[in-house]
């Protein structure tokens, strides 16, 4: 029987997971096992507990405002004897996070095949964003297999010599999640939901903001909060509403701008099915996360990226997605003209997949089934 192990750290990378472990888990020529390192604690049990999954391995590593050196190390360590004990034929890191990164050496130490979901993803910028351009290029090195979610970032992969056979474009498992959450959702009562309809303003338009990137911490996280309140000010027919990450860096002072302000409102993070729904409820997206940048295309909603690049160039190209960096008077300007000029708005919401269609799980294991019948 052939061994795979899938591995993941943060809510994102556990929401763009859960569909391969849902996918493997119909296959029996397959062993699968699930390993969490918890980097993120909170945030990824909302997303365990949505996709039904149990792990198999929790390194429960996530301490209080954590430093990249012991987290590196702490993973590496760690999976080692998950690595010893289990002798996983498959390894599978996702993206660009520190427990890629970590997992992704550890994995090659084992003598495992590492296989990497959301691949090709590239700034060329090493320092932006930090440390995910620097974690996912240097998983992709090590990678054996490469999942791409685009042409785009199967061609990043072609430039840096890696072999046509070992690459695969999938869509991103993200859109799987997205669909699945859809359906989910629209077939239960959801009791995040009902609370959340509670807080909506009725009539008021809805901006949903979300945040997190080291690179913005300080200084920008400062002129982010700024823009916010100048928004929220001169539009009160406006509801801004913000489920805060629970990095103190960003949570202390988004509360201590933010707080008290009558068309703001400060909330937990979501549950994904719940976030999915507010997206759905939303005028527009103000955000520095990856993954809203990908699902918010599918769902028809502007977004405003409050960073200088991304990796994620097809939403720019296809009208969904603005880089506002994290300027303040570029936050406002560009906020209040969408409020404003219906037209430019309307060609933004423009329904787009640059994505993926859902089936992206579904063609890594078909991908990993045919290379085991050829050996
Ligand atoms: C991490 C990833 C980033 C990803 C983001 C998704 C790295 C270096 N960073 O950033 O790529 O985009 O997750 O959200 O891999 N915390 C909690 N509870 C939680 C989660 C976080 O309290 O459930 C707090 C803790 O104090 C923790 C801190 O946030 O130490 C930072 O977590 P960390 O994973 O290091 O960084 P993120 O900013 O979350
Ligand atoms: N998300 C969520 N609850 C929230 C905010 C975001 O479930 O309160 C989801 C969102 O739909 C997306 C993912 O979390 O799938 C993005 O996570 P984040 O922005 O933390 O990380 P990034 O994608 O930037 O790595």
């Amino acid at each position: 029987m052939i061994k795979n192990l899938i591995v993941f750290g943060t809510r994102p990378e556990a929401i763009k997971m859960a569909p391969l472990v849902k996918e493997f888990a119909k296959n029996k020529n397959f062993e699968t096992r699930v390993c969490v390192t918890a980097q993120h604690r909170e945030m990824l049990d909302q997303v365990l507990d949505f996709f039904q999954i149990i792990p198999d391995y929790d390194l429960n590593l996530m301490m209080p405002n954590q430093n990249l050196y012991s987290l590196t190390a702490n993973i590496i360590v760690g999976m080692g004897s998950v690595l010893e004990e289990f002798k996983p034929d498959f390894v599978y890191v996702h993206g660009d996070t520190t427990t890629s990164m970590a997992v992704a050496i550890a994995g090659f130490y084992s003598g495992s095949k590492i296989c990497h979901v959301e691949a090709g993803l590239r700034t060329y910028d090493k320092r932006s964003p930090f440390p995910e351009e620097m974690n996912r290029q240097i998983s992709g090195r090590i990678a054996d297999y490469h999942f791409a979610p685009t042409t785009g970032s199967k061609n990043n992969l072609l430039q840096e010599n890696i072999s046509e056979k070992e690459i695969l474009v999938t869509g991103n498992t993200v859109i799987d999640a997205l669909l699945e959450s859809t359906s989910i959702v629209g077939s239960i009562e959801n009791k995040e939901i009902e609370d959340l309809k509670k807080v909506i303003h009725l009539g008021k338009r809805i901006i949903l903001v979300t945040g997190h990137r080291r690179e913005n911490h300080g200084k920008g996280f400062i002129n982010i909060c700024e823009a916010l309140q100048t928004i929220a000010l001169e539009n009160p027919d406006v509801q801004i509403i913000y489920p805060v990450h629970l990095n103190p860096n960003v949570k202390n002072v988004v509360y201590e701008i933010l707080s008290n302000i009558d068309n703001i409102t400060l909330i937990n993070p979501l549950a994904y099915p719940a976030f999915v729904w507010l997206m759905n409820q939303s005028y527009l997206i103000i955000t520095d996360s990856g993954g809203v940048q990908e699902e918010a295309p599918s769902l028809g909603k502007p977004v405003l990226v409050m960073r200088d690049t991304t990796e994620r160039p097809e939403a720019v190209e296809t009208g969904t997605v603005i880089l506002v960096g994290t300027d303040k008077k570029m936050i406002v300007d560009e906020t209040n003209d969408l409020l404003n000029n219906k037209e430019r708005y309307k060609a933004m919401s423009d329904l787009h997949n640059p994505y993926g269609d859902g089936k992206a799980s579904e063609r890594i294991v078909n991908f990993i089934s045919s290379l085991s019948e050829k050996n």
